[in-house]
């Protein structure tokens, strides 16, 4: 099979990348079930990438429904080292306004329902995992924004994406708790994809596309599907643009991860 050292996750908005060319289906299948959706393999400026529609092209997955392990494990089958996850996310701070873009270093796992780890069933693993998202990937990813210069979109290097269960969106009252944690942004989906890309040694980084302000702002409406999606159909040409930049810096200079060895020291259970 075709590899691809460079994979990207798109979300909510972002269903397939323009700039993909000499494009290939393909449709695997791992012992955590099919993907979201067939991944599409091709090449971004002569470099060959991995592109899955995390909820399916047709978005048809809700966020608690995703084979989040089948996703990674296809990833990791195809060779991808580096994963860049672009994803639309609600604002818990004024400054991150709908159209920025944020690259999160921290997590909180509001999470109940989902299965993020490869391991039990008789091999115990603990990765570390203080820092979440990989410090090399996600400075090529935000360098690549900054590079661009947009005009209508400001970037935010570092902060946390709290990432609840959904579907529905958040209460006021939670809103206004991750607001008191000191929280970022919040979205439905990073979290596990985040840990298991770890445990599956792969660097992770994040692309956050600020789409509204989630419910707790007094000056603007409660976040609705309507405002996520029209905004991250404006978002998601500058998102296409990032990610080819990024690509291409990545293709240039591609950098060190500390995820490549996630599970040196993490396996308790004697593998001879
Ligand atoms: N995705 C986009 N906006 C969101 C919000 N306000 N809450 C959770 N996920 C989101």
């Amino acid at each position: 099979m075709s590899q691809a050292a460079i994979g990207i996750i798109g979300g909510s908005g972002l269903y397939k990348m323009d700039a993909l060319k000499d494009v290939e289906e393909v449709a695997i299948d791992t012992p955590f079930g099919k993907p979201s959706d067939a991944i599409i393999l091709g090449t971004i400026d002569g470099t060959r990438v991995a592109f899955l529609a995390r909820h399916g092209r047709n978005h048809h997955l809700t966020p608690s429904e995703l084979p989040f392990r089948a996703n990674i494990y296809a990833m990791k089958s195809l060779g991808v080292q580096y994963l860049i996850s672009a994803s639309a996310v609600g604002s818990l701070k004024e400054e991150a306004k709908p159209l920025d873009m944020v690259v999160p270093d921290q997590f909180i796992d509001r999470t109940k329902n989902r299965v993020s780890t490869f391991f039990g069933d008789g091999i115990v693993a603990h990765i570390g995992f203080g820092d979440p998202v990989c410090h090399n990937l996600a400075t090529v990813l935000a360098d690549a924004v900054a590079s661009l210069n947009l005009t209508d979109s400001t970037l935010h290097r570092g902060g946390t994406y709290v990432c609840m269960e959904g579907p529905a969106f958040s209460t006021k009252a939670e809103s206004h708790l991750y607001r008191s944690w000191g929280a970022t942004i919040i979205g439905m989906t990073n979290l596990p994809e985040a840990k298991l890309a770890r445990e599956a040694e792969i660097a992770y980084a994040t692309l956050a596309l600020v789409t509204d302000y989630d419910c707790w702002h007094p000056d603007h409406d409660s976040v609705t599907v309507d405002l996520v999606i029209a905004n991250l159909q404006r978002n998601a040409v500058n998102a296409q643009k990032v990610i080819q930049e990024t690509v291409r810096r990545l293709t240039e200079h591609p950098p060190t991860s500390d995820a490549h060895s996630a599970l040196k020291y993490a396996i308790l259970t004697p593998l001879d």
